[in-house]
């Protein structure tokens, strides 16, 4: 069946400012890491990028190695984008990366100009699309010149392939030479993809002073800390559940399911639902409490995880009990 977005699709997302960009990401977005590739069903992949959209979810995030198989999220993407969004392609963010080794020989890893510039333009085949609206570098590479990998995310938007640029998982160090040297190129760096949730707060010690100082939005992945933040494992780990079903790729497993972890979360779900929320719900608020933070980048495996998570925008405020409570809590 043909699909029509909603027309109250805008009504009741949040949009914020990406760094001193003139681009706007919704508070929420949605990443394909997992749930997408060839081992999943194509209607459930369909019903989450429908309901997302209808939400007001304008951003959909990708990789060159998201599936499993590696390049199977994109393929999947572009079956359904095709098919459902390609009317709606000046509505949608649509970024990819690559840094995380994706083909064999020493040119489908890492950072070089020939790796960024093939795996582009391969995701850009899969997916269907003329051109990507955020490319990343995936991962720091010790070895590779940082001038060239940076020259290489320039050159990409000069050749039109993408329309910014970002990095993931960059210290605040080599960040920051990452946003001089771009900002030489005349290519400034729209956006840094970390890791951040209440379990991994590394980038409070100084990664998100030194996005705010550059102007550089923040777009944190694994919020909910791929599940453990939710009230899903408080009585063991169920079937279907990220960590029972040994997907790889990063994805966690029943190890990481600790009591320690469990005993926290126990505490999390409590302050949450006084606060009126599920613990998905806070995780996700706590993060967007943050101006420095442009969006929050979530997973999902059913569609109504999307209706459930974005439910956070509900209240993002929080008491400074409630902030001592967290952080003694996380201790
Ligand atoms: N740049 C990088 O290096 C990097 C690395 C990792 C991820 N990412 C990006 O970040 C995105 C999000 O990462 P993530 O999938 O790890 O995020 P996450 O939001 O921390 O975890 C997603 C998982 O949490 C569970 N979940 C989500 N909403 C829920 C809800 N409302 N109630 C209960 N459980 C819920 C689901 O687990 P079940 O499957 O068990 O239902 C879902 O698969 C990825 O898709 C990708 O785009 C980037």
């Amino acid at each position: 069946m043909n699909y029509l977005a909603k027309p109250e699709r805008y009504q009741n997302m949040q949009y914020r400012r990406c760094g001193k960009s003139g681009l706007m990401l919704p508070a929420v977005s949605l990443g394909l890491w997992h749930n997408f590739g060839h081992i999943d069903k194509l209607e459930n992949m369909r019903n989450i990028l429908r309901l997302a959209f209808d939400s007001g979810v304008t951003h959909f995030d990708l990789a060159n190695n998201y599936g499993p198989p590696p390049g199977s999220a994109e393929e999947n993407f572009g079956t359904i984008f095709k098919h459902d969004f390609k009317s709606y392609r000046d509505e949608l963010i649509i970024s990819t990366k690559a840094g995380w080794g994706m083909w064999d020989g020493p040119y489908g890893d890492w950072g070089s100009k020939k790796y960024l510039v093939a795996s582009l333009d391969q995701s850009l085949k899969r997916m269907g699309l003329d051109y990507v609206d955020i490319f990343y570098h995936h991962r720091p590479d010790p070895e590779t010149p940082l001038e060239e990998t940076m020259t290489a995310l320039d050159l990409i938007v000069r050749q039109g392939k993408a329309l910014y640029v970002g990095i993931s998982s960059y210290q605040p160090e080599e960040s920051a030479k990452a946003f001089e040297i771009l900002k030489d190129l005349g290519t400034p760096c729209l956006i840094h993809q970390p890791k951040y949730s209440m379990f991994d707060r590394w980038v409070e010690d100084s990664l998100l002073d030194t996005l705010e100082g550059y102007g550089v939005g923040c777009i944190p992945f694994s919020p909910l800390a791929q599940g453990l933040l939710t009230n899903k494992y408080l009585k063991g780990i169920p079937e279907g559940s990220r960590a029972a079903a040994h997907r790889g790729n990063g994805a966690i497993d029943e190890g990481e399911v600790t009591e320690a972890k469990i005993a926290k979360v126990r505490l999390l779900n409590e302050l949450a639902v006084n606060r009126g929320q599920d613990l998905a719900q806070m995780a996700l608020s706590w993060i967007l409490k943050d101006k420095r933070i442009t969006s929050v980048l979530i997973g999902v495996s059913k569609p109504e995880q999307v209706t459930d998570s974005l439910r956070c925008l509900e209240n993002i405020n929080f008491t400074n009990d409630e902030l001592a409570r967290i952080n003694e809590i996380l201790k």
